[in-house]
Parts: C-alpha cells; sequence; structure tokens
C-alpha cells in the first residue's frame, strides 16, 4: 500500500476498537435502539464492511489477511479490522443485520439499510483519490444515497418511505483521512491555515447533510474526530515517539465547529435529532477512566409476577384455564400469533428487552433444565403474593413463592457454570423485575369469605401481609445474587373495565383503588427500608397508580380515546367475559387503553416501560432503571 496513504489503515486498528467502545456507549445514552427498521452508514474505513472491494484499479483494500484474523471463520472481508468493525456492532446493539456494502448489489432497495462507507475516503472529494488509490467521496456516497432513496419511495410511497426513513438511523463517520491529507501533502498545507481547511471542511459537511435532511434523514449519529495525532503513525514521525499536537489541535478545533455546526442545523430544521459523539473526549476519558467502562451493560433480566408479564409459563400448566394462547390475543403481535401473552401485543416484558437491548426473556416452563444466561421470566397468570391467589378449580398458576424456588434453581445453574464469584458479578449487574399484587388485592373483594377475604381482616392486615411475604422474597432473591430491582407498584386496579362492570354508573370501584393506594404505600417504605438494611441493593420502584389514572384522566394527552371499556369482550364496556375467539375487539388497538377487561394494550405497556425507563420522580424512585443500570 502506498505509503503516505498508510495511516488511515494503521489508524482504523488502533482506534478501531475504542472508537466502537465510544458509540457504543453513546447508544447506551441516547435511546437509539428501540425500534430501528434501517441503519445508513457513510463514512471511511472505519465503517467500511466491503465497498473497496469492488472498486477496481485501487490498493485501498483490506480483503486479504491478516484482516479478519478475529472474524467469523477468520475471513478477511474488506473490513479494516481485526474482526467486527463499528458497523457490525452498532447494528447488534439496534438489532438488525449489519447494512451490506452498497457496491455489492447497486439496484437494491436495502430495506435494513446499506453502508456507503468506503477506506480512504473524505470530505474533499480528493482526499484519498491518486495513483492506484481510489474511493468514494461523502458526496459520491450521498449520490449513491439519492438512488437508494429515489427506489424506496417507489416501493413504499413517498408517505411510506418517509415514515420508514424518519425513525432510521444515519451514522456518519468522516474526516479523519481529510486531515491526514493535509499534514502529508504540502501543496495543501501551503495553501490554507489549519483554520480555513476545518472550516471546508464543515461546510462540505453541512452540505451533505442538508442534502440526507431533503431526502429524509431524521435521526443522525454523527461522529468527531479522535486524537488522531496519537496513532502510531504519527508517533513514529517523533523521535520520542510523542504525539503530533499540531494534528489533535486539528482534530479537536475540527469537533468543536462540528458540533455547533450540528446544533445550528438542529435549530433551523427543527425535526432532526442527533448524537453527537465527541470520540475525542470519550476517547480520553476511557484512556483515563477504563475501569468506569466496564459493568455497565445488563447480561440479564429475571422477570417476577402475573399476567401483565407473562410471556407464555401459564401454556406450559396442564388443567388450568388461566391461559392466554389463543386468538384475538396476540392479534397485534408479529404473525398476528396469540403466544401466551394477555395482550394484543408484546407486553411490559417485551419492551423492557428492548430498552436493555435484550431478546425477551423466555418462559422458565419452555426449558426447566437451561441455564437462561440472558435472563428468564417465571411470570404466570393470575398469580400472587398468596399461594391461595389464582389457584381453584381449573386455575393453577405458579405463586411468586414458587416463582422465586424456581428462580433458585436457576442460581444453582448459573453458579455450577460461571463459579460462584462469576455467577455473583453476573447476577448482581443484572435486573430482577417485579410485577405482582394485582390479583391478590381482586381475590380479596371476590371472595369475601375466604381466610383472608374482605369479610374476615382489614384492608391494612392484608396489605401488611402481602408486604411482608414481598419482603420475604425479596431478601430470598438478595440472598440468590440479586441486587438491582424494579419494582412496580399497583396500578388504579379499581378503575380496570371490570370493576366498572360492577358499577351501574360505571364508576370505579374507590375501595379497591384505596387498597392500591396504601399497598404502594406500604411498599415504598418497605423498599427503602430493606435498602437501609441490606447495604448492597439498588432499585426502582415506579408508582402505576398516578401515571394510569392521569392517563385515565386526560386520555389525549397520551393519544388515547378509549379508557373505560376494553377492546376485546364481550357485554356493557366488553367488560363482561374475557377476550375468546368468540369475544368481539376493536378495530383501533392503538387508541384503547385497556386490551381485555383487566389487561393494557400493547400501546399502554409501551408508554408505561418508556416511563418506568426514563422517567423522573414522583413517579419513578429513587432512580429511573437507565440510571439503575448504569450504576
Ligand atoms: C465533489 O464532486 C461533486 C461532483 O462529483 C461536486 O458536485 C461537488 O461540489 C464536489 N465537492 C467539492 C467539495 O468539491
Ligand atoms: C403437562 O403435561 C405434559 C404431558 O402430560 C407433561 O409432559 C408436562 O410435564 C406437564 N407440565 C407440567 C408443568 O406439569
Ligand atoms: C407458600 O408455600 C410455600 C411452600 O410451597 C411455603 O413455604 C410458604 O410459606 C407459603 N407462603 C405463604 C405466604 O403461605
Ligand atoms: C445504591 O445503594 C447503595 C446502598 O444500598 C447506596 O449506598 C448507594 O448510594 C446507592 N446508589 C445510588 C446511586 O443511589
Ligand atoms: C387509531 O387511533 C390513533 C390514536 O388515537 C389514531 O392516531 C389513528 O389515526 C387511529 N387509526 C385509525 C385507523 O383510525
Amino acid at each position: 500500500m502506498a505509503s503516505s496513504n498508510s495511516s488511515s489503515t494503521i489508524m482504523t486498528t488502533s482506534f478501531g476498537f475504542m472508537i466502537s467502545l465510544a458509540f457504543i456507549f453513546a447508544f447506551k445514552l441516547s435511546e437509539a435502539q428501540s425500534s430501528v427498521p434501517a441503519v445508513y452508514v457513510l463514512g471511511d474505513s472505519l465503517m467500511d464492511v466491503g465497498n473497496n472491494n469492488h472498486i477496481q484499479g485501487s490498493v485501498l483494500k483490506a480483503n486479504y489477511p491478516y484482516n479478519g484474523v478475529d472474524y467469523t471463520d477468520h475471513k478477511p472481508t474488506g473490513r479494516f479490522s481485526n474482526g467486527k468493525n463499528t458497523a457490525d456492532l452498532i447494528a447488534e446493539k439496534v438489532g438488525v443485520p449489519t447494512s451490506p456494502p452498497y457496491l455489492s448489489n447497486t439496484n437494491d432497495v436495502f430495506l435494513q439499510g446499506v453502508s456507503f462507507a468506503s477506506g480512504g475516503s473524505g470530505l474533499f472529494n480528493s482526499t484519498g483519490q491518486g495513483f492506484l488509490k481510489k474511493t468514494i467521496s461523502l458526496s459520491a456516497q450521498v449520490d449513491y444515497y439519492t438512488t437508494v432513496h429515489h427506489r424506496l419511495v417507489q416501493q413504499l410511497g413517498a408517505d411510506g418511505a418517509q415514515q420508514h426513513l424518519s425513525k432510521s438511523i444515519f451514522v456518519v463517520v468522516i474526516g479523519s483521512n481529510d486531515v491526514f491529507a493535509y499534514f502529508e501533502d504540502d501543496d495543501i498545507k501551503n495553501s490554507k491555515t489549519p483554520d480555513q481547511y476545518t472550516h471546508e471542511m464543515i461546510t462540505i459537511l453541512q452540505g451533505l447533510i442538508t442534502q440526507l435532511h431533503s431526502m429524509g434523514a431524521r435521526k443522525l449519529v454523527v461522529s468527531g474526530l479522535p486524537m488522531l495525532g496519537c496513532t502510531p503513525a504519527q508517533r513514529f514521525g517523533s523521535s520520542t515517539e510523542d504525539c503530533n499536537s499540531d494534528m489533535n489541535n486539528m482534530a479537536s478545533s475540527y469537533n468543536q465547529k462540528l458540533s455547533s455546526m450540528l446544533s445550528g442545523l438542529q435549530s433551523s430544521f427543527n425535526d432532526i435529532s442527533y448524537s453527537y459523539i465527541d470520540t475525542f473526549a470519550v476517547l480520553n476519558d476511557i484512556i483515563e477512566n477504563a475501569a468506569n467502562y466496564e459493568g455497565q451493560s445488563v447480561p440479564a433480566i429475571y422477570i417476577l409476577g402475573d399476567s401483565l408479564m407473562d410471556v407464555g409459563n401459564n401454556n406450559y400448566i396442564n388443567g388450568s384455564l388461566l391461559k392466554a394462547n389463543y386468538p384475538y390475543n396476540g392479534i397485534d403481535y408479529p404473525g398476528g400469533k396469540p403466544t401466551g401473552r394477555f395482550c394484543n401485543g408484546k407486553n411490559s416484558a417485551d419492551f423492557f428487552a428492548d430498552k436493555v437491548g435484550l431478546p425477551t426473556a423466555p418462559p422458565y416452563l419452555s426449558n426447566t433444565g437451561d441455564v437462561f444466561l440472558k435472563g428468564v421470566s417465571f411470570a404466570s397468570g393470575g398469580s400472587g403474593l398468596f399461594n391461595s391467589t389464582g389457584q381453584g378449580l381449573l386455575r393453577k398458576t405458579l405463586s411468586l413463592t414458587q416463582q422465586v424456588d424456581y428462580y433458585s434453581m436457576v442460581h444453582d445453574r448459573l453458579v455450577q457454570q460461571l463459579g460462584a464469584a462469576g455467577a455473583q458479578q453476573h447476577l448482581s449487574r443484572s435486573l430482577f423485575v417485579i410485577v405482582i399484587g394485582s390479583n391478590d388485592v381482586f381475590a380479596y373483594f371476590d371472595n369475601g369469605n375466604n381466610r383472608n377475604g374482605k369479610n374476615k381482616v382489614t384492608p391494612d392486615q392484608y396489605v401488611d401481609q402481602m408486604i411482608t411475604i414481598l419482603q420475604g422474597l425479596v431478601q430470598k432473591l438478595h440472598s440468590l445474587g440479586a441486587r438491582k430491582f424494579v419494582v412496580i407498584g399497583l396500578a388504579s386496579l379499581g378503575c380496570t373495565p371490570a370493576q366498572r362492570f360492577n358499577s351501574n354508573t360505571e364508576d370505579c370501584n374507590s375501595d379497591m383503588n384505596t387498597m392500591a393506594i396504601k399497598y404502594n404505600q406500604k411498599l415504598t417504605a418497605m423498599l427503602s427500608g430493606l435498602q437501609s438494611n441490606l447495604h448492597d441493593i439498588n432499585y426502582t420502584y415506579f408508582d402505576t397508580y398516578p401515571v394510569l389514572y392521569d392517563i385515565i384522566q386526560n386520555p389525549a394527552n397520551y393519544g388515547f380515546a378509549e379508557v373505560k371499556a376494553a377492546c376485546c369482550g364481550l357485554g356493557k364496556l366488553n367488560a363482561g367475559a374475557f377476550c375468546t375467539p368468540l369475544a368481539v375487539y376493536c378495530p383501533n388497538r392503538t387508541d384503547h387503553l385497556f386490551w381485555d377487561k383487566v389487561h393494557p394494550t400493547q400501546q399502554a405497556a409501551s408508554i408505561l416501560v418508556n416511563t418506568i425507563y426514563s422517567g423522573s420522580p414522583p413517579h419513578v424512585t429513587p432512580m429511573n432503571v437507565q440510571q439503575l443500570i448504569a450504576l
């Protein structure tokens, strides 16, 4: 390879890994990972996944060893890297396949995104071009995107394409090669000051981003330059192996201009959002505080609870009618399939998993011998804190106590597989989500003459018993490694369609609501007491009651038109029967708060989980899940 351009390759291998970390860090802070239909990648060798392989008469390639030595099958692919590169890691993070190189199939519509990135390229058309050196300048990459955009509009219609693109991510990583070119080419260096040069770079980039915006781009991820002067190639030029400080200064001056250009663009367009990655600062921080960048991910989610979280455990319970594995449940789930979720589509467990970038934790009963390294769900429709809740003739469920017993078996297997210290490390960073109590409250009112029904014990006594049982189980989970809890309080249960059904005036059941509020108060006190006693737990408490109540009072603020009746059921308020194939269902599920007579719709679950994840006090205390994860 021509020596004057080897620097960009060297830069990639020395900084590639850390830049990937910087990106992954940025993605964690942003919420970019939820429902991204496509990723469009523009840039240089940091992101190239093979475009340059298709360029004739150029040596700017990486389709030979030892590139790819750590890639699948140890194969060189055109990535300027030992293994996966940043483009691959971003794709994994947002849950789409790595965007393929545009030149691999220039006629495709690339519905899940495409990469135009090309090793050696820059903002100036001349960067990376020369004898035996050819690359796709950023400007040519945007021209290629124009073609793809055109095809998208043909295939999806103008509105459909815009809808698709506005949710997609446009990643732009460019500029390093322009800076290298400035220092390597005396003609450039003598004709422009560093300030003029970076100013021109920004002007070009601004024009190209404006073009992308005019073709639908709304979510941008733009990377600044790293400390290019500290690459081995630059230290090589110093007798003391020092960084090239002129080059570092140029990079940081470019970054300053870039971040103000981006914020200017945002105010003039009003409809873009972006994540600017100050690669320079992030890398500096990574180098200086390496320890802070470990242990922030969530290795696993353990879910305990009732039908709000059940993703199919009850399907495996014999001789029980407490199931949701028949239509119209699942009508909006991928494939339109009933799965055992008591919902029209995804439920809260799915949205939780989406948020942290894990697959939905599978039902424990689907494979009771598994170690479930990424988590598992014990949640079971109908269950409660009391062993008796939800049990009866043709009704069977996994009580919370039973769920914790099952967890202890999973814990044993984890210890076998990872060792005691490894399992503890794994569990202490994992989330334990607990959603329970609604069925106990229902049971109190439904079975008044039971041993602890409403005719035998006071609401206060009952709630105290519930809290005592929960406290014991949380302590047991703690003794089995759990350190981060997400505990969900009770909703305004008296306002479910099932309760309004019992009122001539379709009012809420206020006794039931009062009990829910009382439980929530005692629950918060119990949790904070537990934290003082145990010293090493942290938690998110979500006060569902006021959040749901506000939705019911102000439906339009949340996009709902119907908050009293169930979508699917029979009779008054569709609350006379559960959602079965004999029921009727509403045509528009996105404007209903309740799917059936007790369960929220997918739309409602999504709103609730968003709040738990990134909401603030007083509804989410003492911290939200995003902050809990970051601890
Ligand atoms: C790069 O080339 C294109 C034509 O291929 C031209 O429209 C554009 O102005 C050039 N950009 C710069 C910065 O010279
Ligand atoms: C349900 O019945 C099947 C077949 O009889 C059996 O294999 C399975 O273990 C039972 N499930 C439970 C949870 O007992
Ligand atoms: C529930 O049942 C288990 C045994 O299966 C028992 O150890 C536990 O004490 C019971 N919990 C309550 C609250 O009765
Ligand atoms: C996490 O919990 C521990 C004690 O359980 C506490 O010392 C620490 O301050 C908590 N962290 C935050 C950020 O609240
Ligand atoms: C469904 O309801 C939502 C929210 O109220 C509304 O935005 C949408 O237009 C409705 N869709 C149809 C097909 O009526």
